[in-house]
């Protein structure tokens, strides 16, 4: 996959993963305080793994609008560490009560549940500090808007509402609309964050924040239903979290409700419902297109 400068999908994947791991290194430094032991933790929740594909949408979300990358990086740490915080407690023996995460120790194993609780909330917290920080955007009415963006995204009518769901009862037998809500809270909403980001740092008019929006929608639920599929057709080792665990706790998912070829089927017609919402954008979306067809085919 090229955009046409001659660099791949995956290269450009590979190079904003390494300059995000820079400056979440950089916002999350090592200390000698005597709270360190939480720090440690962020930084082993955060640094050192993942698809960082979150970070990924911002900035090139942010690219559309000329935004520098240094704040669109910022911005992408600040989302990223609210996914990892929501992974670290997702881990939890009393949520999903997983061994393993990006292919180490889950952060509760690799320290003790305390400390993993800790360092979510931590992680949680320091996503708006960085918001908040004008070296995001000189601008305090952006910065705002960022903060607000977050914060719904991540709280009770974004991930947390999308994770109550998937762990209450009503769960196993939810239909179709019933899962697409759950999985656009727990999944989209911070997909959906990431996507308009960009607009609301390049303060981007309302046409190019739709288009973003309809955008992350489809991707968001396109994303989700790979998730599930993965963990049906994938191994631990390919995806280095637990495969098999939607069946075991008997949750209701995409490919349980539209069987293996189904959920596929709809995974590529939201991947290219996605791609088809940047075409206003012209050359300058094709990363962003490239995108929607990386998570359909992604492998983890
Ligand atoms: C995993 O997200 C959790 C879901 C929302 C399905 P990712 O698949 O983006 O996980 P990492 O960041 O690459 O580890
Ligand atoms: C969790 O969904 C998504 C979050 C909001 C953390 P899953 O429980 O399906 O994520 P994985 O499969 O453990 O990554
Ligand atoms: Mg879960
Ligand atoms: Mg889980
Ligand atoms: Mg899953």
């Amino acid at each position: 996959m090229d955009g046409g400068d001659g660099i791949s999908l995956e290269q450009r994947l590979g190079e904003r993963a390494a300059r995000l791991e820079a400056t979440l290194s950089e916002l999350l430094p090592e200390s000698a305080a005597p709270y360190a032991t939480v720090i440690a933790a962020m930084r082993y929740a955060s640094l050192g793994g993942g698809k960082r594909l979150r970070p990924f949408l911002v900035v090139e979300s942010a690219a559309l609008f000329d935004v520098s990358e240094s704040q669109a990086l910022r911005a992408g740490a600040a989302v990223e560490m609210v996914h990892c915080y929501s992974l670290v407690h997702d881990d939890l023996p009393t949520m999903d009560d997983s061994d393993l995460r990006r292919g180490r120790a889950t952060t509760h194993k690799r320290f003790d549940e305390a400390v993993a609780i800790l360092a979510g909330d931590g992680l949680l917290t320091e996503a708006f500090t960085v918001l908040a920080d004008p070296a995001t955007h000189p601008d305090a009415g952006v910065r705002i808007e960022l903060v607000g963006a977050l914060a719904a995204a991540s709280g009770k009518d974004g991930m947390v509402g999308g994770q109550m769901i998937d762990i209450s009862p009503v769960r196993h037998g939810l239909d179709l609309a019933g899962i697409t809500t759950l999985q656009a809270l727990k999944t989209g909403a911070l997909i959906g964050f990431s996507a308009q980001a960009g607009g609301i740092l390049g303060q981007a008019d309302a046409d190019a924040r739709q288009r973003l929006a309809g955008y992350a929608a489809d991707l968001g639920l396109c994303f989700q239903i790979v998730d599930d599929l993965l963990d049906v057709t994938s191994t631990a080792e390919d995806l280095g979290k637990p495969a098999g665990q939607d069946a075991e706790m008997g949750k209701a998912t995409f490919v349980g409700m539209l069987g293996i070829e189904g959920a596929r089927a709809e995974a590529a017609r939201l991947a290219e419902s996605a791609a088809e919402r940047l075409a206003p954008f012209g050359a300058r979306g094709e990363t962003l297109r490239q995108l929607s067809r990386f998570v359909l085919e992604r492998s983890n």
